[in-house]
């Protein structure tokens, strides 16, 4: 009984203690509007069910914010989010907060301290580094890699024309990791003809475990993860992965080892580039960074290529305009783009910016306070999470007018875009933490997608409705049909 007495008081003076810890949190949660939090639990409820519904909790959550003045609070359990919507605090928070979220922990375990995820410190050593091979110079010469495999892509289709509506999704995905193989380490993995392989399922299944992990509150805490089979698959498909990188790197060194820099060798894989700088990465780390890159870099850009073609397949008469622009530059020929040609290709790159603000592949940033951070009505102390909402910024009435639903890729028109604040629009987020890959993105998805809309017309009804699995994909997948031009 005394026990029981002793262990009870322990608690009350435990809770006291952290109550009275967490003031400055409780005092800042007080000042800003409440957007249906409850007690204890706060806002976790939301986030519970399946990806499409807690889609919805989030979109619902996001205009809630935007009502109350566009800054707002979550709580899930203990954990206090400040959810703003104004670009002004956006601005504040991209550029001072370069600690990711603690929910960025999950991917942890698979990329190590690679970019995406490192903590501040390594990160900043390991950006500038990375900032020099990702040189738009450098990633200028990977032009005929995507035309490559652009044209096996374009090959590939032909088995679905005239047939009825079909996932474009697979297709694109597969192409998108042949590229970013072959331009991050040097491998030519013909994913696009042998897409099942043990690598790629067990990639697959590590993604799947993660995303359904970020929304499922009970399976969050470690030792509740833990206790599932789940956690047993990942470590299993972790260990496969970085099996096949590891290899990779092995061999990548062994070979500079024996030939040093190869300086006027034409062409090199980022992972050959990474292995001449002067800060020397060791085995694990490059892993982590080609992982993270690989990761990065393929379901996004191969989301906003299925993306566009579903709204291109919607709108004829915008597919038209990209066809007429595509037909002018190359006419009957069928050679590869080149970066001249990506150059020049204006309204596919506004198509891609408003597919990108339409269907915001990256729907969720979450960031960190390492101090104390001033935003337009309150003051956040060190150490709370901050999360940009991208994917309702882009849809804020505010922000783009009563048309905001509409897709209209003349928005991003020269003198339109000046007039607009820089945080208004952020697909590759923004500030130092941003993303590294944006150039490589954009030019690999006009050129993709350059090549296919030269071939074929695509027809499509409409997207229906969304999840968000980490990234944010159609319920029913990306379902076009295609005919021959
Ligand atoms: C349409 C294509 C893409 C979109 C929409 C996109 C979006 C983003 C966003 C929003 C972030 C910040 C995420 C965060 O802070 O949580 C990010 C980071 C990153 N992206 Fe991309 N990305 C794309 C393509 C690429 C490509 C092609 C690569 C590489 C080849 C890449 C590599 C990275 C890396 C390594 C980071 C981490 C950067 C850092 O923390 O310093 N991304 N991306």
């Amino acid at each position: 009984m005394f026990i029981f007495v002793l262990l009870f008081l322990l608690s009350c003076v435990y809770y006291v203690y952290f109550r009275r810890m967490r003031k400055p949190l409780y005092e800042l949660s007080e000042s800003l509007p409440n957007t249906g939090c409850l007690p204890i639990i706060g806002h976790t409820h939301w986030f519970l069910g399946g990806p499409e519904k807690v889609l919805k909790n989030i979109q619902q959550l996001a205009s809630l914010v935007e009502d109350s003045g566009g800054i707002s609070k979550v709580w899930i359990g203990p954990s206090l989010y400040i959810v703003s919507l104004n670009p002004d605090d956006v601005q504040k928070i991209l550029e001072n907060c370069l600690q990711k979220d603690s929910s960025y922990r999950f991917l942890q375990n698979w990329l190590g301290n690679g970019l995406f995820v490192a903590p501040v410190d390594l990160w900043k050593a390991h950006r500038r580094v990375l900032l020099s091979v990702f040189h738009n110079k450098i990633i200028d010469e990977y032009v005929d890699v995507f035309g490559e495999q652009g044209e096996v892509l374009v090959e590939r289709l032909k088995e679905q024309i005239n047939k009825p509506e079909f996932d474009v999704y697979k297709y694109i995905t597969s192409c998108m990791l042949d590229i970013v193989f072959e331009t991050a380490m040097g491998e030519k993995m013909d994913v696009q003809h042998n897409p099942d392989t043990p690598y790629l399922r067990a990639r697959n299944a590590v993604m799947s475990i993660i995303g359904m992990r970020l929304f499922k509150a009970w399976m969050q805490p470690d030792v509740l993860f833990n206790l599932t089979p789940y956690s047993k698959q990942q470590k299993e498909n972790i260990d496969l992965t970085h099996k096949f990188t590891d290899e990779v790197v092995r061999k990548k060194r062994m070979l500079h080892e024996k030939n040093g820099p190869e300086k006027n060798l034409g062409r090199r894989d980022l992972l050959q580039l990474l292995l001449d700088r002067e800060t020397k990465f060791t085995d694990e780390e490059l892993r982590d960074q080609v992982d993270s890159i690989t990761i990065a870099g393929n379901d996004t850009t191969a989301l906003v290529i299925s993306y566009a073609l579903l709204l291109l397949g919607c709108h004829q008469e915008e597919q038209e305009k990209v066809y007429a622009e595509v037909k002018g530059i190359f006419g009957d020929s069928s050679r590869h783009p080149t970066k001249a040609d990506l150059n020049k290709m204006d309204h596919l790159e506004r198509v891609i910016k408003e597919t990108m603000r339409f269907y915001t592949v990256v729907p969720i940033i979450g960031r960190q306070t390492q101090k104390e951070l001033k935003l337009s009505t309150c003051t956040v102390p060190a150490g709370v999470g901050c999360a940009v909402l991208p994917f309702a910024m882009h849809r804020s009435k505010r922000i783009w007018g009563p048309d905001a639903d509409s897709f209209n890729p003349d928005r991003f028109l020269p003198e339109a875009s000046a007039k607009r604040h820089p945080c208004s629009y952020i697909p590759f987020s923004y500030g130092a933490r941003n993303c590294i890959g944006r150039h490589f993105g954009m030019i690999v998805m006009k050129s993709v997608l350059a090549n296919v809309l030269r071939n074929y017309k695509i027809t499509s009804s409409s997207c229906g409705r969304l999840k968000i699995e980490i990234l944010l994909f159609p319920v029913s997948g990306h379902m076009i049909t295609i005919e021959k031009r």
